[in-house]
């Protein structure tokens, strides 16, 4: 048994390529929070994907909420996936799906809620987020800046513990990107850990850690 909320233990993943990850280790409490950088390509999304549990991988092992739920040939799928949401960069929202109808999905897909309670949570989910208008609309009928809402409010649905966001803001213009991280601040502060993996500067006091990918190493410092 761990006490820590997640670890990170000597992770290694490996592509036919190469390795792509190698030996990382870092570790949070639950409520802090973690910005990723390093250049393109070092494997930042290929670790949320692996911290996902969306990922195997092939050397040392993850520990979320005193479990091992990740180490070479297991992962703890079904437990713990619901605890952990993720946005992707790409966002992979269902095109022939109304805004409603993605957000709800993951809770109509646990069979354990009832449909029309499932579309009151994501209902209160989108007003949370201030797109509650767009409910009936289709993602492409939204800007850049409601669709990456609309992501979010599909990660947050299940009121994960863990929050993982993968370039969130890197197609919005600088004021929306801003509000994003309003957004963001807001879901730490009620006690959700996240880590943003992002390629520029997001001024805020609200992180605790940032991990870094230089010189062939991934060094994690205090934020501030
Ligand atoms: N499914 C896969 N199969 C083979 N190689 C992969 C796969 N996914 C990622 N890679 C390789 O792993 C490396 C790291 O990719 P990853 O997407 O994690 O980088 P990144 O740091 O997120 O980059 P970016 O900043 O451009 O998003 C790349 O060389 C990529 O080609
Ligand atoms: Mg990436």
């Amino acid at each position: 048994m761990h006490s820590s909320f997640l670890s990170i233990e000597n992770l290694g993943k490996r592509f036919s390529r190469g390795n792509i990850l190698e030996d990382v280790s870092f570790s949070l409490e639950k409520g802090e929070s973690l910005l990723i950088q390093g250049k393109s390509g070092c494997g930042k999304t290929t670790l949320l994907r692996c911290i996902a549990l969306l990922e195997a991988i092939d050397r040392g092992q993850i520990v979320f909420n005193g479990n091992v739920v990740s180490k070479p040939g297991c992962l703890d799928r079904p437990n713990s996936r619901l605890e952990i949401g993720m946005v992707f960069q790409q966002l992979y929202l269902w095109s022939h799906m109304t805004v409603l109808e993605n957000v709800a999905l993951p809770l109509w897909l646990r069979r354990d809620r009832h449909k029309n309670l499932a579309d009151e949570v994501a209902k209160y989910q989108l007003a949370q987020l201030g797109i509650e208008d767009k409910a009936n609309e289709y993602p492409n009928q939204l800007s850049g800046g409601q669709r990456q809402r609309a992501a979010l409010a599909r990660a947050l649905v299940h009121s994960p513990k863990l929050l993982l966001l993968d370039e969130i803001t890197a197609n919005l213009d600088p004021e929306t990107a801003y509000n994003v991280v309003g957004i963001v601040e807001k879901i730490i502060e009620a006690g959700t850990s996240v880590i943003w993996v992002t390629h520029s500067d997001l001024p805020s006091t609200i992180w605790s850690y940032i991990l870094r990918f230089e010189n062939g190493t991934w060094i994690k410092d205090k934020y501030h």
